[in-house]
């Protein structure tokens, strides 16, 4: 049984007495003088349970807790049921070897950055961080700073975050609102939702100018399924289900386009970018790296489906034995984050961690030079939560980020350094690793074509 108290200034704790784990074995009660913090997959998994507990539950499972018509559940139960029987998980067919080269080398660097961050469509935010006209979201990928916008009539822009005077960045890093226009901090040019340069004071200093050429730089963007996606090219157009392989509809069943921001956070990780999506693509380190932290992990148990280069990766929890023998029609109905749950790759750069409560996608970027890496976590949360179970739902996703932050990345920083020190010549990807051999085809025939 799970109790759900909270603490002021401290957010929700959770606390149990004893409980099976559904795998035989007892879980012993947290004391009361030791109420643990609440940590992501408790809450994930529990979250159904601890609701019995508040008031607002009955609203939040009728309403949050609806399974996504676009993913099928109960072949994703049945598969990883099938793991657990035979104490298995999807196997690639070979070993895997991938040269340590890719992940030092700054000329292989060099080129990648241009052709999978400059040239190609990305993932770059969610809708709900722009639910408004007027809502920008300013981010600088691969050194190009970009502007997303939503204009009056509900659609996204993006453009080069640059002013088309002398070139100052518009807006400073992050979300916010431009209110009636944008307006460069260095002559205070502005300009309109559009793009359109509506404004320059003393104006008679740029005639015979003409405002009609001097519009920002606009770049191509999609919004579709809760999601917006862009190219820092200027002549990069693309078709958003096209580059997401047939995947777009089983994203959009899970209603983020109804969801509302949640927390955003950005670490630093001494570390090649392809190093750190590594962290995201198997379990097989849960026990070791997150002994304490994911206590209800099930380690090295996973499916992997790819959609071209984009990656579905879902793992089981602990409750999912409570789905055993039961009708196809009951497995549909298995919950993401209690049952199990998914993370999307998707291509080249976002790792989206998917619950029916809410979602962080980690976008990984780039640094300057081949050993640095930012990563952004941008949350949303479904739109059926209240203020209090949102702080609770953005609490567990809070916390998933610091595991990343604190424990998978230092391991990361390590394999570079010692990868920037000659040895191994070659990493390993065991036949357990299968996320591992569709990501790294997937960035050499990208970074290979033409
Ligand atoms: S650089 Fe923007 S107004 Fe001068
Ligand atoms: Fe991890």
């Amino acid at each position: 049984m799970l109790l759900a108290t909270r603490q002021r200034r401290q957010g929700f704790r959770i606390f149990y007495s004893d409980y099976d784990d559904n795998a035989g074995r007892v879980v012993k009660p947290s004391k009361p003088d030791r109420i643990k913090p609440i940590d992501w997959l408790t809450l994930s998994c529990y979250a159904p349970y601890a609701l019995h507990v508040l008031p607002q539950r009955s609203r939040f499972m009728d309403t949050a807790v609806q399974p996504a018509a676009g993913v099928d559940r109960a072949d994703l139960v049945r598969r990883l049921l099938g793991h657990l029987d035979a104490k298995s998980t999807r196997l690639a067919d070979n070993v895997y070897f991938e040269p340590a080269r890719g992940y030092i080398d700054p000329d292989q660097f060099a080129g990648e950055v241009d052709k999978l961050f400059r040239r190609s469509p990305l993932w770059v935010a969610w809708s709900a961080e722009l639910p408004n006209a007027g809502d920008y979201k300013a981010i600088e990928i691969a050194q190009v700073p970009m502007i997303f916008l939503r204009g009056k009539d509900g659609s996204v822009r993006g453009f080069r975050n640059s002013c088309t005077h002398r070139g100052a960045t518009l807006l400073p890093e992050g979300t916010g609102c431009i209110g009636r226009r944008i307006v460069c901090p260095y002559h205070a040019w502005s300009f309109d939702h559009d793009g359109k340069l509506t404004g320059i004071p003393h104006d008679q200093g740029f005639a015979p100018l003409d405002r009609s050429q001097r519009g920002l730089t606009a770049i191509p963007v999609q919004e579709k399924y809760g999601m917006i996606f862009a190219c820092a090219d200027p002549d990069g157009q693309f078709d958003l289900d096209d580059h997401l392989s047939g995947l777009g509809p089983e994203l959009g069943a899970h209603g983020w386009a109804n969801f509302t921001a949640g927390n955003t956070r950005t670490i630093s990780c001494a570390s090649n970018y392809k190093l750190a999506m590594d962290t995201y693509c198997e379990a097989y380190h849960f026990p070791y790296v997150h002994t304490n932290s994911l206590p209800t992990a099930i380690p090295n148990t996973m499916e992997v489906d790819n959609f071209g280069h984009h990656i579905r990766m879902t793992y089981p929890f602990g409750p999912i034995d409570e789905l055993r023998g039961r009708p196809d029609g009951e497995l549909a109905q298995a919950v993401l984050g209690q049952h199990m749950f998914i993370v999307y790759i998707i291509f080249p750069n976002v790792a989206v961690v998917t619950t029916d409560f809410g979602a962080s996608a980690y976008q990984v970027l780039p640094g300057a030079v081949v050993g640095e890496s930012t990563t952004t976590d941008h949350q949303i949360v479904t739109g059926a939560a209240d203020d209090d179970l949102k702080s609770m739902i953005v609490a567990g996703l809070d916390y998933n980020f610091s595991l990343v932050d604190t424990e998978d990345y230092p391991l990361s920083e390590r394999v570079f350094r010692s990868l920037r020190a000659g040895t191994p010549s070659a990493l390993v990807f065991g036949r357990n690793e299968p996320a591992l051999h569709l990501l790294h085809d997937s960035f050499n025939a990208a970074t290979s074509a033409q």
